[in-house]
């Protein structure tokens, strides 16, 4: 990475989608997090979260983070908003010194805006994606949140396609959400639908499939699953059975992590 100054980490605890706050495990007596802040020099609590699109990570990711008393990064944003900068200067999402360029400078005011989920912005972010560069400028401030979760929280939950295989390998907890891809297919057209967008199932369907393609064929930190991440394959699964499963598994690692400190 050369010449810019990197993203800074002044961006809110839940950045990007569902980005309410995550108050401190100390404001709620129902969370399950740890009952106190780690101190100097311990290392947060790390749930990483990967999976291809539409696989439901995010909602999941959100929810831990609310339960546990985590902060949430929805690192997927960071590349819909580099996309978005390239696009909103009229530029090639697949050229990467406009691509890089827009990483290095980008803002994280843009993070919060609702464009970021236009499916056009979607299929940008993984043209994006596929820059190493890119990747690179985006590096940092993902470690940093992981490394330093802001708002007092203990830990992190951070969600996308890498985590637990670049951005965290030292993750306390590896979860890999997946799903056929006609399903969800048909959990994105009726998300989409339900917010007022028409959408085709067909059209999402082959978004989809071209999105996935492109993100486990790339080769700078392609989506693959880490050799110690729990797959969960919710095809016929309820959102909130994966969601029981999951914190089944989150309670267990904070368990073993406290025993081990
Ligand atoms: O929400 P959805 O799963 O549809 O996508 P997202 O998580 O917002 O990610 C948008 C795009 O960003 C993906 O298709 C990937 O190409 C890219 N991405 C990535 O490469 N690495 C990440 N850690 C997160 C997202």
């Amino acid at each position: 990475m050369s010449g810019s100054p990197p993203l800074t980490p002044t961006l809110s605890p839940q950045a990007g989608r569902g980005s309410e706050q995550s108050p401190s495990p100390r404001a709620s007596g129902e969370r399950e997090g740890p009952a106190q802040r780690e101190g100097e020099g311990r290392r947060p609590f790390v749930v990483a979260i990967d999976g291809p699109a539409a696989s439901g990570k995010g909602t999941l990711a959100r929810r831990i983070a609310e339960r546990f008393g985590l902060a949430h990064l929805d690192t997927g944003a960071l590349y819909r908003a580099t996309a978005l900068a390239v696009l909103d200067a009229a530029g090639d999402p697949t050229d990467p010194a406009a691509a890089e360029r827009a990483a290095q400078r980008l803002d994280p005011q843009r993070l919060a805006d609702p464009r970021l989920r236009a499916d056009a912005v979607a299929s940008a972010a993984s043209m994006v994606a596929a820059i190493p560069g890119v990747r690179r400028a985006l590096l940092g401030f993902q470690r940093n949140f992981a490394a330093h979760p802001p708002a007092s929280a203990c830990g992190a939950v951070l969600d996308g396609r890498d985590i637990g295989t670049v951005v965290c390998p030292a993750a306390d907890l590896k979860l890999f959400i997946t799903a056929s891809t006609e399903t969800r297919a048909a959990r994105r057209v009726k998300e989409l639908r339900e917010q007022g967008t028409p959408a085709i199932y067909e059209n999402v369907l082959q978004d989809l499939n071209e999105r996935d393609a492109r993100d486990s064929g790339r080769r700078a930190a392609p989506l693959t699953v880490a050799h110690d991440a729990h797959i969960i394959d919710t095809t016929t699964l309820d959102a909130d059975v994966v969601f029981e499963r999951a914190c089944a598994l989150v309670a267990r690692a904070l368990e073993e992590k406290e025993w081990q400190q």
